[in-house]
């Protein structure tokens, strides 16, 4: 099914609201969207970064009732379930599960043996992407740990924004802040976070698909390491270009 389009007006109070509140901090953001958006808004934590981490804890504290979703891959580390667990019990919410269509074997016996080497885009669409379709289903906006310092990619990542691919607005609280930032963030406010982060893994996906980096390496370096691919599609939009 086509992605919803947004209505003219809608698109209009996002571009708006992107301006006010490129200045303000992350917490402004999520109160706005909350705000804006009530339980129309959802939350996608990967509990793999420090970013959706400073997220929970930021809407925890505001006291801003946002359902907390991630892509159950299948694939994920064992240390990635035990934070879930752990946030959950720290901040007394519960993270809904949303599964592929496939579970792994089904996937090896329909499509082959490591399909995350073989055609790693195919892998990150059935596991993440489609689910992702389900998560949003229904909703007006979703909140993202997205930065624009992450990666290339990401440097016209706005605070609020229309999402072209899902058809829904979606909200970047974290948008202008630095992995500096979020580390503070984390540090200051006692977050719980992923184990493997301080095991040289700055940025945390699915098993087959995620190395520790070494000190110096870019730290989006070891997702889809040997792979040209540096997103799982997520967050890759045929957008309408209008900005420079
Ligand atoms: S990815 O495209 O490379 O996998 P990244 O790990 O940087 O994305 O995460 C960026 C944002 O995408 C996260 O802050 C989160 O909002 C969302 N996200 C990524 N993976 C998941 C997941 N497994 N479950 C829920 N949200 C996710």
């Amino acid at each position: 099914m086509a992605p919803a389009s947004p209505a003219p007006a809608e698109l209009k109070e996002l571009e708006a609201a992107a301006s006010a509140l490129d200045g303000e901090g992350p917490e402004a953001v999520l109160r706005w969207a909350s705000e804006r958006y009530g339980d129309g808004l959802t939350m996608a934590c990967s509990f793999g970064g420090t970013s959706g981490m400073a997220l929970v804890d930021m809407a925890s504290k505001l006291s801003l009732p946002i359902e907390v979703f991630f892509l159950d891959t299948g694939f994920l580390f064992p240390e990635t379930y035990a934070l879930v667990g752990e946030v959950e019990r720290r901040y007394g919410i519960r993270a809904v599960a949303y599964h592929p269509a496939l579970s792994p074997e089904e996937q090896a016996a329909e499509l082959g043996e490591a399909l995350w080497s073989s055609a790693p885009d195919m892998c990150c669409a059935l596991r993440k992407v489609e689910p992702n379709y389900r998560a949003l289903a229904g909703r007006g906006a979703w909140v993202t740990g997205l930065r624009r310092d992450q990666s290339s990619d990401r440097r016209s990542v706005r605070p609020v924004e229309w999402d072209w691919k899902f058809g829904l607005a979606k909200i970047n609280p974290l948008a202008a802040w630095t992995q500096d930032q979020v580390s503070g963030y984390i540090r200051e406010h006692d977050v719980p976070y992923n184990a493997l982060h301080d095991q040289g893994y700055p940025s945390i996906g699915c098993t087959h698909c995620t190395r520790a980096v070494a000190p110096g390496e870019d730290p989006r370096a070891g997702r889809w390491s040997g792979f040209s691919k540096t997103e799982c599609g997520l967050h890759l939009t045929s957008s309408p270009q209008w900005r420079s």
